[in-house]
């Protein structure tokens, strides 16, 4: 059976359950730094592109290293990149040993490896090797040792064009990361919009013809969640206290239409967006049948210094009061068995993480949800930064 294993981004516990919720238990090894794979798959650029946790996908191989870097050597000088995950052995001695073994078969080549260090997706991005050579790994996991090459990497172009390019931003509405979005939709495990399908719910207004689940952002602030959800192809829809907003999301998913290439069936992916106050009921007709909802909701102020222990519990009171009346309206919307995939902020004091108190979060369980995963194990936090994010996936039941 075929092998392949998956690189993790930074936040190793997000990437690694993104790669459960996707794959199941198809996912046979995990550790924090990779994840392998094994089964048929077809591994290419729009797998790579919908999964936010992962920065290369590779396919295992069995055979001496310096054979697989010999048949698939594209000129006459050797270009190749290696990376190791896990291990003891310096990267400087195994990249010299391979260039050595090489020059023995009569081969001249050069490593991509600046100062010895794993090759990163920039490097992969602007060299070419894919093209003009080939990129290795060897992984370490419980004593058992892993060659592959690498097929795809992330396209960092991309996520930094829809970052920045996007002609809406706002560092005061805070930035929800693309990546984060991503790994929170699969969280969520819509069904992927492949086939068109019948109409999703008599009162849905915006016509859909759809099969994919609608992903449903009501906080959604400048649209980062709905653009990662639209890239995919699945409906979207959106709405935010602040008609300002509204408009924003608007304009940013239009401007994505157009720069990206949207995987729809038909070319006319659902998109809808309005005002509306989350602590409010929500206007059940709009909604299709079919929807999960994926959220960054209200971080509270935004910090730049360590809050006092007064000051924390004060922001978590003031959220707690719009995240009660959310759950309760919510949960008249999301049908059953359908998920909500939601960030809570955390603080990040210098000894301590100072965590959303649970009390509340068992409180929006009475509303109709159950926490699917461990409290505390999905965190999203950047160095520098004061607030952390947490996810929290709640099962409608
Ligand atoms: C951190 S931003 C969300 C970012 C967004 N999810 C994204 O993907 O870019 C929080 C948003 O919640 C909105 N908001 C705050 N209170 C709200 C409420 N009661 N109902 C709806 N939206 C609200 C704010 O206007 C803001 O746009």
């Amino acid at each position: 059976m075929k092998k392949y294993i998956f690189i993790h981004g930074k936040n190793a516990s997000l990437s690694r359950y993104e790669l459960q919720c996707v794959f199941g238990k198809h996912m046979a090894v995990q550790t924090d730094l990779f994840s392998v794979l094994e089964g048929e798959l077809t591994v290419d650029q729009a797998l790579m592109d919908s999964l936010g946790g992962t920065i290369k996908i590779c396919e295992v191989f069995d055979r001496d290293p310096v054979d697989v870097i010999l048949n698939e050597a594209r000129n006459e000088k050797i270009l190749f990149g290696l990376s190791q995950y896990g291990g003891h052995e310096r990267l400087s001695d195994i990249l010299q040993g391979i260039k050595k073994k090489l020059k023995n078969h009569g081969r001249n080549a050069r490593f991509l490896n600046n100062n010895y260090a794993n090759i990163t997706s920039g490097q992969l991005n602007k060299s070419f090797v894919l093209d003009k050579g080939i990129d290795l790994i060897r992984c370490f996991s419980k004593g058992k040792e892993y060659w592959g090459k690498t097929i795809v990497f992330q396209d960092i172009d991309a996520y930094s064009k829809r970052d920045y390019d996007k002609p809406r931003r706002d560092m005061k509405v805070g930035m929800m990361p693309p990546k984060l979005a991503q790994m929170m939709i699969n969280f969520a495990r819509p069904v992927p919009p492949l086939t068109p399908g019948p109409l999703q719910g008599e009162n849905s207004d915006s016509g859909f013809g759809y099969a994919g689940t609608t992903i449903y952002d009501p906080f959604c602030g400048l649209g980062t969640t709905l653009m990662e959800g639209a890239l995919r192809g699945n409906p979207v829809m959106g709405s935010d206290i602040k008609g300002r907003l509204v408009h924003s999301t608007l304009e940013n998913l239009t401007w994505l239409q157009k720069e990206f290439q949207i995987p729809t069936t038909d070319n006319r992916q659902p998109i809808t967006c309005f005002q509306h106050d989350a602590t409010q009921p929500f206007p059940e007709k709009k909604f299709p049948k079919n929807l999960v909802v994926v959220t960054e909701g209200y971080l509270g102020p935004p910090l730049l210094r360590y809050p006092n222990q007064q000051q924390q519990k004060d922001i978590f009171d003031l959220l707690h009061v719009i995240n009660f009346k959310f759950f309760l309206g919510l949960s008249q919307i999301i049908p059953k068995g359908n998920r909500l995939v939601m960030t809570f902020p955390f603080f990040r004091m210098k000894e301590e993480k100072v965590f959303y108190p649970e009390k509340y979060l068992r409180e929006y369980e009475k509303a109709g949800f159950t926490i699917e995963n461990d409290l505390r194990s999905l965190l999203y936090e950047r160095e520098n930064q004061v607030v952390g994010r947490e996810v929290l996936i709640f099962d409608r039941v």
